[in-house]
């Protein structure tokens, strides 16, 4: 991405922040970011590990375009520790970052494919940057849908993103609780299956969300007819290393670092919800 050695945090500017909703932040972070042969800085699904010194360092997906070479964006939720360290920082202040780490979305797989994609409150990043990645090929992919459903309107996050898709694909919001103006759909995911028009056969899923979010597919995905080796998932786990040596994101044979974050579903194991 942007220094010679991945493995080495560097230092990297806020340029700014904005409150996306109560309690999630996006940091747009610029550096010298270097492209790959193909032209990304990154492969969608990737994250990096980002540090603010005496509060720790957690892993973040990233949001922005893979072929964005002047900035990354992160969304941040206000969790813990380092989280609300971030919080209280302004545009202008450093914070520390390495990587990106992590395989991302199979994107050559899903290429010539529908694809749905289906996720839930603060796991948009790595679907966001897998939908900037596939508009800037959109002839090369299929119908393309998102689902997106978060407990209110107020928290879901990007929302200027969100309407800019529109124009390149299918966008399905939903909400536990609508608010008086809201026009989308109110319940869970799974209800909008009716929405979804695809072939079966050649189409992929990708997903990121809470556990409840990947049992809600198992009603959204069966009936579609998508099946297990073209259902992609991008998990969460806690880290240290990011690099396979420190044990700590070990999930059965697997570490979330190294052979994922994204994994076929059935990977998954359900203890990992
Ligand atoms: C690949 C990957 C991508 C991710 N992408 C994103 C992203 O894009 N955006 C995002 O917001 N998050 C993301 N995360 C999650 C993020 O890395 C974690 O939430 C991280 O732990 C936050 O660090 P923290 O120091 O703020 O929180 P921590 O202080 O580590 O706390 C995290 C959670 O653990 C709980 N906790 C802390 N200490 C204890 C304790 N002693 N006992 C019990 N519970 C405790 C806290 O209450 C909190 O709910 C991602 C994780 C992974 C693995
Ligand atoms: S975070 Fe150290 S092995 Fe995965």
């Amino acid at each position: 991405m942007t220094t010679k050695n991945i493995y080495q945090p560097f230092k990297i500017k806020i340029d700014k922040i904005e409150k996306h909703s109560r309690d999630v932040k996006l940091f747009r972070l610029v550096g010298d970011f270097s492209k790959n042969k193909d032209g990304t800085v990154f492969m969608p699904g990737q994250f990096v590990l980002a540090s603010h010194f005496g509060y720790g360092e957690a892993p973040f997906g990233i949001a922005s375009s893979p072929y964005q070479d002047s900035y990354i964006d992160l969304i941040i939720r206000k969790t813990g520790i380092l989280t609300s360290a971030l919080h209280q920082l302004k545009a202008g202040d450093e914070i520390f970052m390495r990587g990106p780490y992590g395989n991302g979305f199979p994107v050559d797989f899903i290429s010539g494919k529908d694809l749905v994609m289906v996720t839930g409150g603060c796991g948009i990043p790595p679907i966001a940057a897998l939908i900037e990645y596939i508009n800037a090929h959109r002839d090369r992919f299929g119908r393309v849908y998102l689902i997106y459903g978060a407990r209110t309107p107020a928290d879901l996050l990007i929302k200027d993103k969100l309407k800019q898709w529109e124009d390149k694909i299918k966008v399905l919001l939903t909400v536990d609780k609508p608010a008086k103006d809201w026009s989308g759909y109110v319940g869970m995911v799974s209800e909008l299956v009716d929405e979804i028009k695809i072939d079966s056969l050649d189409a992929v899923a990708a997903m990121c969300g809470p556990g409840p979010m990947i049992d809600a597919l198992e009603k959204i995905l069966r009936p579609l007819g998508i099946s297990d080796r073209r259902i992609f998932v991008s998990m969460e786990r806690k880290m240290q290393c990011g690099i396979g040596k420190c044990q700590h994101c070990v999930v059965g044979d697997k570490y979330v670092c190294q052979d994922g974050p994204v994994f076929y579903y059935d990977q998954i194991d359900k203890s990992w919800g």
